[in-house]
């Protein structure tokens, strides 16, 4: 057994899990408060994630994994040996999903609802109708991100079907990879600072660019 997710890339997704799901249940249920509140925790968990992408364990950072198409073709070729972490296919699935996440979040920031009563935090820099358009593409860029995260479900259960589980190492940061070599993980104490400047990014973008 070999330690692959370290517990902040497990934590957050499993609340991002959590979160995007409820904020559309919140948007739907006219439950607005809580969506934006939803929202600007998404906000903090992806500033956390992009920052954790540069200095944190070796399997959560983007150089480790992000390949061109080159390195995608020779994987699904087979001509990839086996290594521990995000496979070369699935990394743009999920760069897909977090720039999907990241523009709906930017669009929520600037929307207006019908009656100017509920509003992103940045709306104030926008004019009324402004805001609607901005509103529109909010609710349709949402099908795309439920797009993406269906397709990401669909392969999930595509490995698991094929007898590889990849749901557990999420949960508990282990997989069975006795060919690959353990990972080295990034120091705990470089959560705390990290997470520190996360959550003052989605303060100070909540509270309108003021702390
Ligand atoms: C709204 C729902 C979801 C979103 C937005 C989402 C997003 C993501 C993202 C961004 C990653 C990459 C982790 C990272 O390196 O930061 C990931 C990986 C993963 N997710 Fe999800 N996820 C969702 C739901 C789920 C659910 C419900 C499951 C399980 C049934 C799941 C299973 C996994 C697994 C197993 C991986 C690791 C894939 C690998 O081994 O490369 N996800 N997901
Ligand atoms: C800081 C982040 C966010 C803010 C400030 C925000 C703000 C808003 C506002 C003000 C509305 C009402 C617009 C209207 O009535 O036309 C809205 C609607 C909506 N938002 Fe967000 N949002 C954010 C993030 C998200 C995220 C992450 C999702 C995806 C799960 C999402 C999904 C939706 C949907 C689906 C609606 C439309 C609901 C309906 O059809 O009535 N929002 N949002």
């Amino acid at each position: 057994m070999a330690r692959v997710w370290d517990i902040p890339i497990r934590v957050f997704h499993w609340l991002l899990a959590i979160l995007i799901p409820f904020s559309w249940w919140a948007a739907k249920s006219d439950h607005l408060p809580w969506h934006r509140l939803s929202g600007y925790t998404i906000l903090g968990l992806l500033a956390f994630r992009l920052i954790w992408g540069v200095v944190g364990s070796p399997t959560a950072r983007f150089s480790s994994f992000l390949r061109g198409p080159r390195g995608v073709a020779a994987y699904l070729r087979g001509e990839v040996p086996a290594r521990v972490g995000h496979t070369p296919l699935g990394v743009w699935s999920i760069a897909a999903m977090l720039t999907v996440l990241a523009a709906q979040v930017g669009l929520g920031l600037f929307s207006v609802d019908e009656d100017s009563l509920e509003a992103g935090s940045l709306s104030k820099f926008v004019s009324f109708d402004t805001g609607r358009a901005l509103a529109h593409l909010h609710h349709r860029l949402f099908w795309v991100l439920a797009v993406l995260v269906a397709l990401h479900l669909a392969a999930i259960a595509v490995y698991a079907v094929r007898g590889r589980n990849l749901i557990r190492p999420m949960l508990t940061g282990l997989a069975e990879d006795s060919n690959s070599p353990a990972p080295p993980m990034a120091a705990p104490w470089l959560i705390a600072p990290v997470a520190l400047a996360a959550v003052g990014v989605a303060w100070f973008v909540a509270h309108g660019l003021k702390f």
